[in-house]
């Protein structure tokens, strides 16, 4: 496994870290993830472990704090192996302050946090989103306090503008806090958003990418194309309208291009798909899901090995779409506006 500086810090992360949406199953959107329990926890745990995964990643809305329970619980005895992630902000109960990234809510997310993961500290971070409502300064100087007392290593944000971010790190040097050195944002072979404003943003500020929904909200699978239904089982018979969006038209020209590499590789949709991220300036690590150990091997063996300069260019140009405004506009001057990839 190869590990990654995360953004501008000191952390190595394993370049496939993760991710622990699937367990737990603890509401309806959650359960069409997954329902792993503890014992499937553990043997997924492990086999991350065996190898050479050193990031699990969770957040404290999955499945309303049972995801972080079960990683807990499933890494017990294991706790200086390996880094833990996870996140707050969102709402979990009811009430004004129950949400954001308020002081007040803040240093009750992590306190629940750190209780149910049952752990004293957190490695890495994350607010889940940006709060407009909050200051970024009472933000920052309370994941700042967090660092200080040793509950917190490293913080993060994650679905953030490239002002959102700017603006924070901004404050941060102002006042000499910790800043965040990553940012947990989708980017796939049909999502490349993250490549007009924030890739170029994480490389001129090393801010790190960790990489969710790296199968574009579990599409790229290989058992989706054109001419064939949805598997019986699959998240997206109840969550296809709550994460990223594209249309199947642009599914299957892009799963076309990945099935003519993977006759020519003899890869799997979701090792090319992952692959390919796995290149891509400012990745620190490719969140990986998977629902059962079957998914999390053949997720495991996307590292390794890298598909050719010319196979990336296919899938760059099967993968394109038009830019929007003023993304269009930077990219005809590109001379003073190097695109990033
Ligand atoms: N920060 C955020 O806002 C945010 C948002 C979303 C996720 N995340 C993080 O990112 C992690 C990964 O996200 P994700 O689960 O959406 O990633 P994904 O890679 O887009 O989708 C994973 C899903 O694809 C299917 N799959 C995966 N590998 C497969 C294989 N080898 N063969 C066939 N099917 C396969 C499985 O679903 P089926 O079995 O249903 O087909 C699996 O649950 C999460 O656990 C979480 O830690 C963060």
């Amino acid at each position: 496994m190869e590990y990654r500086q995360l953004g501008h810090s000191g952390l190595k992360v394993s370049a496939l870290s993760f991710g622990a949406g699937t367990f737990g199953g603890g509401n309806e959107f959650f359960r069409a993830w997954g329902d792993t329990d503890v014992e499937g926890a553990k043997r997924l745990v492990d086999i991350c472990l065996d190898e050479g995964i050193n990031l699990f990643d969770t957040a404290d809305i999955y499945s309303n704090g049972l995801s972080e329970e079960i990683l807990g619980k499933a890494v017990e005895g294991k706790r200086s192996q390996l880094l833990i992630s996870t996140k707050a902000t969102f709402r979990m109960s009811e009430g004004p302050n129950n949400v954001g990234s308020s002081r007040h809510h803040l240093v009750e997310s992590l306190e629940g946090s750190l209780r149910r993961l049952g752990t004293d500290y957190v490695d890495i971070y994350h607010m889940h989103g940006f709060d407009a409502t909050t200051p970024v300064e009472e933000t920052l100087s309370t994941l700042d306090g967090f660092v200080k007392s040793g509950k917190v290593r490293y913080i993060a944000c994650s679905n953030f503008s490239g002002w959102h971010l700017m603006k924070s790190i901004a404050a941060s040097e102002r006042y000499g806090w910790e800043r965040y050195v990553g940012h947990q944002v989708y980017y796939s072979l049909i999502g490349r958003e993250y490549e007009w404003e924030l890739m170029p943003l994480g490389l001129d500020q090393k801010v790190g990418a960790l990489i969710w929904s790296p199968l574009g909200w579990g599409r790229l699978t290989g058992k989706i194309r054109r001419g064939q239904p949805l598997p019986e089982v699959s998240r997206l018979h109840k969550t296809s309208q709550m994460g990223p969006q594209t249309t199947d038209e642009h599914l299957y020209k892009v799963v076309d291009a990945i099935d003519a590499i993977a006759k020519e590789t003899g890869k799997s949709v979701p090792q090319i798909a992952l692959n390919w991220l796995l290149q891509r300036p400012t990745v620190s690590t490719v969140i990986i899901g998977a629902r059962d150990e079957e998914q999390l091997k053949q997720n495991l063996a996307a590292e390794g090995w890298n598909l050719s300069a010319e196979q990336v260019a296919k899938l760059d140009e099967a993968s394109k779409v038009a830019r929007v405004y003023p993304y269009w506009h930077q990219a005809q001057f590109a001379e003073r506006n190097p695109l990033p990839v």
